[in-house]
């Protein structure tokens, strides 16, 4: 991986901690950024910073795309990150060379295969995966932290359709450590960071409720909250309730959640996390009991299909298993 350049597209936080990163680590890294006043900053550190990329005689290259994604309300802003991506497909335009492009940026899932290839063929002239490779490696590194992060990241996923890519920016990312994971679907890596982000949301948030709660019952917090983090299975075992498709069931879970829901109200505390925790419990137990159903209904006919020809059958296995038998 030495021989090649590496290109970073947008370089604000992510993109100066990665190409910093990988500039320490020997590689040859170009960064790019529209904001004149972002290439200075990063000219005067002596790294090579241009406000546009330029292809034309370079030899296969890794492009990192580290463009911003806002959100307005309720939906992603990909504009940025579409205009970035268009200047790098006019950009492969000029190029002999195969250039494989790498989403770094937070994006929905389905955005690699998506937006970024039909932006890149569109502006390229090229059909992805043949003019040029396509991947997606996901940044988790924190804000506060940025350069620490990526030199030593805890995770790396890497996607990609083609195995080569994988093996390319493995080759690249391994030797700063951790744990790496691949995959051959880039959604699947786009959903990992997301769904990464929204589950610490989610817990900071239900934190936020029960201090409300602590408050007007006149309780410090952090000393129950900690005790919790050490006590509850869902905080001190990373595999308890990560399963999708098994509603809590039992007798303490559906009992203590809607009951303090209640309780709640007696104080005059609003817990909207909670009632959702009850409302998406309640519709998953009815989605899965349907399912159960269908393959119940699906297992009878067979076994009736089978018996009538002779054979013998297992019965269907049900999806509809509880998530966790509470204490
Ligand atoms: N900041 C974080 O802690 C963090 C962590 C992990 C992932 N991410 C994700 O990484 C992505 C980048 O985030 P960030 O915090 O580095 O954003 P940022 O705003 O710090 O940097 C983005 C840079 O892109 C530049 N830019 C905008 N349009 C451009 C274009 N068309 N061409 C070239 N450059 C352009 C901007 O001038 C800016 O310098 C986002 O998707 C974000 O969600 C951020």
């Amino acid at each position: 991986m030495q021989s090649s350049r590496i290109f970073i597209v947008g370089s604000g936080v992510v993109g100066a901690a990665t190409g910093g990163g990988l500039r320490e680590a020997g590689h040859d890294v170009t960064f790019i950024d529209i904001n004149e006043a972002r290439v200075k900053e990063l000219t005067a550190r002596g790294w090579d910073a241009r406000t546009e990329i330029d292809l034309t005689d370079e030899p296969e290259s890794l492009i990192f795309l580290t463009l911003p994604t806002p959100h307005e309300g309720h939906r992603y802003d990909l504009s940025a990150f579409e205009a970035g991506t268009a200047s790098v497909g006019r950009a492969l335009k000029g190029s002999a060379a195969r250039h494989t492009v790498v989403v770094r940026s937070t994006v929905p899932p389905g955005t690699t295969e998506g937006l970024v290839k039909t932006t890149l063929e569109e502006n390229s002239g090229m059909v992805a995966n043949e003019g040029f490779g396509l991947a997606s490696n996901p940044e988790f590194l924190r804000a506060v932290s940025a350069a620490e992060d990526f030199a030593n990241p805890w995770m790396t996923i890497i996607a990609s359709r083609d195995p080569q890519n994988v093996e390319r920016l493995r080759e690249l990312l391994s030797p700063f450590g951790g744990e790496l994971r691949t995959f051959s679907d880039p959604a699947e890596a786009e959903f990992i960071k997301a769904a990464h982000n929204i589950f610490n949301a989610t817990k900071i948030s239900f934190w936020n409720e029960m201090w409300l709660v602590a408050q007007k019952l006149g309780l410090d917090l952090d000393p129950i909250a900690a005790t919790v983090a050490r006590s509850a299975e869902g905080s001190i075992n990373p595999e308890y309730g990560i399963r999708g498709g098994a509603p809590y069931g039992g007798v303490c879970l559906p009992k203590d959640t809607c009951g303090f829901l209640g309780f709640a109200k007696t104080i005059d505390v609003d817990m909207p996390l909670l009632a959702a925790v009850v409302e998406t419990n309640d519709r998953l137990a009815a989605i899965v009991s349907e399912e159960v159903d269908t393959a119940t209904h699906a297992a009878t006919h067979a076994q009736l299909r089978m018996a009538a020809s002779g054979k013998e059958t297992a019965a269907a296995g049900a999806s509809g298993q509880q998530q966790h038998e509470p204490a």
